[in-house]
């Protein structure tokens, strides 16, 4: 740029709206100054990021967009891109100065406006040209940054972008009830401060997938999540739900029938609040009833708790310990309480990695014809919980171990039904191929589930009899009754329920 011509170009600095003192004056030196392409581009960079900032707080205001992603682009992002335009600016009026100070032009010229004239065609092109430009930055920029903010916040991102740290849980996540939740719903939630935190966390995780240095299993639980009222209670509508729910069991034995037996149990979920009625059951006791119950675990896992609290609605403080465990002092308390929330209990409401055993329950359930395939699953389950080096490996080998033993020990039945034996080997190989990663350390025992009992102590890591107020007055009850009735047990046949009586 030739210098002596600048003041006929348009300008932009911060001393724009300022009105000069007539005469002698500093500013229209600090226009000179600012004439220049890095000084006029720090200002573009803030004025572009303060529009951007305006227009996603306006829609976060007005309760539009809520996304976390817009939170972080909104309120950190863009604000670092507007200082850096802010500092720009300076810095390129501090060079512009060296090189008109060393030009040797006369005060008069330094401080010289410069002239606009609006009938010459060239200045016309130049400040339109610049409108014009300035209006597409900002719809690029803004639609970049939108779909970028989108793509971020998709399943496939989240799921798959850093493939074995991942997949895992996208597995399990695929095969599971929340398959349509996005994962950023229930991991971040609405709003900008956990999204803020969430992603200085995630920026760890990028730096440990880069460095390959990350957890093999990924442990859990996951320590700063969210409460999970905030983010579960998008949905589940806290007061209303549950009523009791039935659930009917089904075991196969692994005989060679596959014999089947049925179990229910009305599980006394319960719901409702004090003001609606119907209250009581396990969701009333733990969340709704306006108990707070907070606990202490004896290790990292939760796999123990050592202590707990319960507060009643009307203020009354009751504090269960184990005579066997040491105490708990009040430090420990302040330093370590949680409060119980859904993912004490639901700690896998998505990345649940069932047992082969139940999942083959489950399958056969869904495909009685299966179990007309003698042994079929003493054989599945053999081929399941052997050792496989990958999660490729495993799936293609349960499916070969299947095909392979109806081919060697029952050739009549791979005759007369290869395509049911076709079946049965995909089964079985897409239960492995959810369930176990061995690049990432992971199958059903690596993360246990807290609902229930019967693989991992689950409720009755509190449920035990043996958590006790000091008096003695009140324990945390192991009755069976309290939180499930058998409506049968163990049957050959499941029942026609519409002619049980009760
Ligand atoms: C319905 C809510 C929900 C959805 C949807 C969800 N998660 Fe999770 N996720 C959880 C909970 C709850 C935990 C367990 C927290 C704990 O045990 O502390 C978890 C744990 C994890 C863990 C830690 C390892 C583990 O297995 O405990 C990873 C990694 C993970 N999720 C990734 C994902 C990915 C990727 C997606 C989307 C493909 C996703 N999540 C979708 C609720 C969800
Ligand atoms: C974006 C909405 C959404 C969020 C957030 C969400 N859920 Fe769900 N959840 C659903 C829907 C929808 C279903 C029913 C799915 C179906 O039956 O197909 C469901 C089903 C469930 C079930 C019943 C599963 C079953 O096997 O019957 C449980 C338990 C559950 N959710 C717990 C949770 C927990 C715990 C969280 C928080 C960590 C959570 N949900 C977050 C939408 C959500
Ligand atoms: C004390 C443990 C516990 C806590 C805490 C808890 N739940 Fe449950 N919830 C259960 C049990 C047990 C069941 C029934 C067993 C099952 O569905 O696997 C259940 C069932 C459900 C179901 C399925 C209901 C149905 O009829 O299919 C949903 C949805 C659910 N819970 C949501 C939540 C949400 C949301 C929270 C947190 C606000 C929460 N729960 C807190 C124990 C708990
Ligand atoms: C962190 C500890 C803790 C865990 C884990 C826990 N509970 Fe509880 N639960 C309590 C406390 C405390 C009480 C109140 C005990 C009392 O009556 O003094 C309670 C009460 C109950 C009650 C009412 C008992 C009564 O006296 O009628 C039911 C039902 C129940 N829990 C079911 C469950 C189920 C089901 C699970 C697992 C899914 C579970 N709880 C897990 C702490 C826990
Ligand atoms: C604190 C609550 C609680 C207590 C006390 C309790 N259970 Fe359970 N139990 C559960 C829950 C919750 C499930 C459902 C687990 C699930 O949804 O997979 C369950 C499931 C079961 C199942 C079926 C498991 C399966 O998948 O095959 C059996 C059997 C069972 N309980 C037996 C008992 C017996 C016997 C007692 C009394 C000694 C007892 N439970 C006490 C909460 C409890």
């Amino acid at each position: 740029m030739n210098e002596n011509q600048t003041p006929q170009e348009p300008q932009e600095t911060p001393a724009e709206q300022e009105t000069p003192e007539p005469g002698h004056t500093q500013i229209g030196r600090l226009f000179n100054y600012a004439n220049n392409p890095i000084t006029i581009a720090g200002a573009v960079l803030a004025t572009l990021a303060a529009l951007l900032i305006s227009i996603f707080l306006t829609i976060h205001m007005v309760g539009g967009h809520q996304s976390a992603y817009t939170g972080i682009l909104a309120f950190a992002i863009m604000p670092a891109f507007f200082v850096t335009g802010l500092l720009i600016i300076p810095v390129g009026m501090w060079f512009r100065r060296r090189r008109l100070l060393t030009a040797h032009l006369t005060e008069a010229e330094l401080d010289a406006y410069p002239r606009l004239d609006f009938n010459d065609p060239h200045l016309r092109k130049v400040v339109l040209a610049f409108i014009g430009l300035t209006c597409l930055n900002a719809v690029i920029f803004g639609s970049a940054s939108f779909i970028g903010v989108e793509y971020m916040e998709s399943i496939d991102f989240c799921g798959t972008v850093c493939h074995t740290v991942m997949s895992p849980e996208y597995a399990a996540y695929q095969n599971s009830p929340h398959s349509r939740v996005r994962c950023v719903q229930c991991h971040i939630g609405p709003g900008a401060s956990w999204f803020v935190k969430s992603k200085i966390d995630g920026l760890r995780q990028v730096i440990a997938t880069t460095l390959n240095s990350f957890s093999r299993p990924i442990g859990s639980p996951i320590h700063n999540l969210r409460p999970a009222r905030a983010t579960c209670e998008q949905c589940h509508w806290p007061s209303k739900h549950h009523g009791d729910k039935l659930r009917v069991i089904v075991r196969h034995d692994t005989d060679e029938e596959n014999t089947p037996s049925y179990t229910a149990l009305l599980l006394k979920t319960g719901g409702g609040n004090l003001d609606q009625g119907r209250h009581g059951g396990i969701h009333w006791w733990h969340i709704y009833s306006d108990n707070r119950i907070r606990y202490i675990p004896s290790d990292e896992r939760r796999f123990g708790i050592k202590w707990v609290e319960l507060t009643t609605p009307d203020g009354e403080v009751r504090t269960y310990t184990r005579e066997s465990d040491e105490e708990v002092s009040e430090e420990e308390v302040a330093a370590e309480a949680r409060i119980m929330d859904c993912i004490d209990c639901h700690n896998r409401p998505t990345h649940l990695f069932q047992f082969p055993d139940k999942s083959l329950d489950e399958v056969i359930e869904r495909r009685t014809d299966l179990r007309s395939l003698p042994y079929f699953k003493r054989e599945a389950m053999k081929a399941l919980t052997a050792e496989y080096a990958t999660n490729a490996e495993g799936t293609k080998a349960v499916s070969d171990a299947i095909l392979r033993f109806y081919r060697t020990e029952y050739p009549e039945v791979m005759e007369k039904q290869e395509g049911l034996v076709t079946d049965a080997a995909e089964v079985s190989s897409a239960i492995f191929a959810r369930t176990v990663f061995p690049e990432m350390n992971t199958n059903w025992d690596t993360h246990p589930s807290h609902i229930g009992h019967q693989e991992f102590p689950g409720c009755w890591r509190c449920h035990d009899d043996e958590l006790q107020t000091a008096d003695g007055e009140n324990y945390i009850p192991q009755d069976c009754d309290n939180c499930h009735t058998f409506l049968f047990e163990d049957l050959a046949e499941l029942p026609d329920f519409e002619s049980l009586k009760f």
